[in-house]
Parts: structure tokens; C-alpha cells; sequence
């Protein structure tokens, strides 16, 4: 850890195959801003826990997740790469922060609302507390900002008000954290409703471009993705959902601006910028899946990381829990 940079937390469940959505809103920006921050990424596996997993299928995407971080970009040497049930201090303060958080909080939250329609079999106290134990990952490594995508601002504002609450409480221990959300590409929308955010859980997956999806797929996907009937390449998120959300994906992928796309794309038809946002996506994702699997063949240094990054996290949470616990009165030895 540098002295004097400050410190940028972020995390991703290992939940199905991450998306697009997932990679402009996360971990592409992650990439961006690991050498001006102390910076911690996670895999959050408890929190995968709240909806049903198979148990070997967890374990497998953990190791996926893991190699795809890095083959995005994310630096271990850089920045602290961890697996979220490795450090029991998330466990601990969430206990915690439990009894400084209300139920009517958490019952208000958008996402215990969408899941518990989804999943109304399985409707579990983790999925209610789940805004909790994301709020005791972002305290205990005194995180100053959260860069995430637009669907989790909810959660991060909830982070907030229970640090405040429980500096207030006893005395300033936590350091209240900031969201930091993209301009472009804060909420990436699924192709074939586009004014709806691209979700790996969505049901149907041909408005999902997964990062393991090959170039014919992604064209496939692309091709039919949902326009408007106005033949113009404008950037207008209210009257041109669609176009706007494709652009946007054009921008990231090519490293264009959305006003150079717009007069790159001018007077041309919906058929060739389809085609051209596919291959600007394809291009850029076939290097990546190329390194992913090769960092999966290397199982060794996969798991080394791990371990050196649950030290390093580890250090830092326990001492946060720590002083938490002798603030309110835990008896310590
Ligand atoms: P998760 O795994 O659902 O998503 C990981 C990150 O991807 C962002 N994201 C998107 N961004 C733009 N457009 C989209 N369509 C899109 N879909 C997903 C999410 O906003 C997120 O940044 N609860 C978190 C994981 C977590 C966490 C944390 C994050 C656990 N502890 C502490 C920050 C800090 C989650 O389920 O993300």
C-alpha cells in the first residue's frame, strides 16, 4: 500500500458469466484507475450465496473470475486481488453493522425487491442482508470510493448512512465512502430491451453479450439488437434508447468518443453500425478470453494470488474489526 494515495474498493460476484455491462461499467474503469489508487477488488462468493449455487460450478467460476480480472487488466502486483470468504472479518462486521441497520431499510432496497420477485421460493435473510455485508466490505478497508455501475449506487448510499450512523454512535471509525459512477457506461442496457440493464441472470441471452461469448455470436447478437424506426445515429437515451445504448458500447469498445462515433456513423444505416459495434467488441474480447484461458491453465499462480491477496486484505480488515470491536464494548484479550 502507497502512503497518501487513497483507497478504491470494488467487487463482483462470481455468478454466471459476466457481461459487457459488466465489463465497461467495472472492470474496464477498475483497469483505469489502479495506479492512482490503494486498490482492493474482491470476488464476492457470500454474496453469490443468496441466490442458489452449485457448489462446483461456484468453486469453477471463482477461478474464472480471477483470471478474467486479470486478463482485463487488473494488476496483482498493483492491486490487492482477493477472495471475499478468505478474509472472516467481512462475516464478523456484518454482524455487526446488522444490529445499526433497519429492516425497513433493507426492505426498501430495488434489488431485495427485483429478487424476491425472481426467486420468490427462496426469498433467505442473506438476500436482505446482502446491502449489509457490502457495506462491511467497503468499511473495513476504509475505502474512500466505490467505482460501480449505476444498478449498485443504492447500496453504496446505504454503505454511507450506516458509517455515518455508527461514527455517530461512537466516534469517527470508519471512513465514509464515495460511489464513482462513469459518465459513459454507468448502466449498459440489454440489446433487445434496451431500457433495460443488461443482467448476466437475464432470461433471455440473446440480448446479453457474455465475455465468453466467440465473434460469430457476438455479430449474431448485435445484428438483432432492438433500433427505432428513425434511421439516424444520434445519441438520444430518452428517445432512442437502443442506438444510444449502442453507441455507448461503441464508444468503450473503440476508444472513440460518443461525438466521433455519431459523425463516423452519419448517414449510414443501422445494418453496417451493428455490424461495426460487433466487431469493435469482438476485436477487443478475443484477446482477453485468449489470456483468461491461459491464466486458468496456470492454477499454481491463480491460487498463489489468492493467498497473497487474503494476507494483504486480511491485515488490513482485521485490524478495522479490531477497533470496531473495542469500540463497542467486546472484551478483548
Ligand atoms: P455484480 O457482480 O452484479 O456486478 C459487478 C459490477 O458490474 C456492474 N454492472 C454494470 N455496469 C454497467 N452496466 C451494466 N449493465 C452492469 N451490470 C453490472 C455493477 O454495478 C458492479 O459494479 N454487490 C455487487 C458486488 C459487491 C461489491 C461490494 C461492489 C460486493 N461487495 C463492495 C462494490 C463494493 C454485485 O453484485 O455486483
Amino acid at each position: 500500500m502507497e502512503e497518501g494515495k487513497k483507497v478504491l474498493y470494488s467487487a463482483a460476484q462470481p455468478t454466471n458469466t459476466l457481461t459487457i455491462g459488466n465489463y465497461i461499467g467495472a472492470i474496464g474503469n477498475w483497469v483505469k484507475l489502479q495506479d492512482e489508487y490503494n486498490c482492493f477488488f474482491a470476488i464476492a462468493n457470500m454474496h453469490a450465496l443468496t441466490v442458489r449455487q452449485v457448489p462446483a460450478e461456484l468453486r469453477r467460476r471463482t477461478l474464472s473470475l480471477l483470471a478474467l480480472y486479470i486478463a482485463c487488466g487488473v494488476d496483482p502486483e498493483k492491486c490487492v486481488l482477493y477472495l471475499q470468504s478468505h478474509v472472516s472479518a467481512h462475516a464478523e462486521l456484518c454482524w455487526v453493522l446488522n444490529n445499526y441497520t433497519y429492516v425497513g431499510e433493507m426492505e426498501r432496497m430495488t434489488q431485495f425487491k427485483d429478487k424476491s420477485a425472481k426467486h420468490a421460493d427462496n426469498i433467505n435473510m442473506g438476500l436482505m442482508d446482502y446491502p449489509v455485508l457490502m457495506a462491511a466490505d467497503i468499511l473495513l478497508y476504509n475505502s474512500d470510493y466505490i467505482p460501480v455501475g449505476l444498478d449498485q449506487r443504492q447500496h453504496v448510499e446505504i454503505a454511507r448512512d450506516i458509517a455515518q450512523r455508527f461514527n455517530n454512535a461512537y466516534s469517527p471509525t470508519f471512513t465514509v465512502p464515495e460511489g464513482i459512477y462513469l459518465k459513459v457506461g454507468a448502466k449498459i442496457n440489454d440489446l433487445l430491451d434496451p431500457t433495460k440493464k443488461m443482467s448476466k441472470s437475464a432470461e433471455n441471452p440473446n440480448g446479453v453479450i457474455f465475455l465468453d461469448d466467440d465473434k460469430d455470436t457476438i455479430i449474431r447478437k448485435f445484428k438483432r439488437a432492438v433500433t427505432d424506426s428513425d434511421a439516424s445515429i444520434k445519441y438520444d437515451p430518452e428517445n432512442k434508447a437502443g442506438v444510444s445504448n449502442l453507441l455507448t458500447i461503441y464508444s468503450v469498445f473503440s476508444g472513440k468518443s460518443i461525438k466521433e462515433a455519431e459523425s463516423e456513423f452519419a448517414g449510414r444505416g443501422y445494418g453496417e453500425f451493428k455490424l461495426a459495434v460487433g466487431e469493435a467488441v469482438a476485436d477487443k474480447l478475443a484477446p482477453i478470453q485468449a489470456e483468461q484461458a491461459r491464466l486458468l491453465a496456470d492454477k499454481a499462480y491463480l491460487d498463489g494470488v489468492l493467498k497473497s491477496g487474503a494476507e494483504r486484505a486480511g491485515r488490513v480488515a482485521d485490524k478495522t474489526l479490531a477497533k470496531v470491536y473495542r469500540k463497542i464494548g467486546f472484551y478483548q484479550i
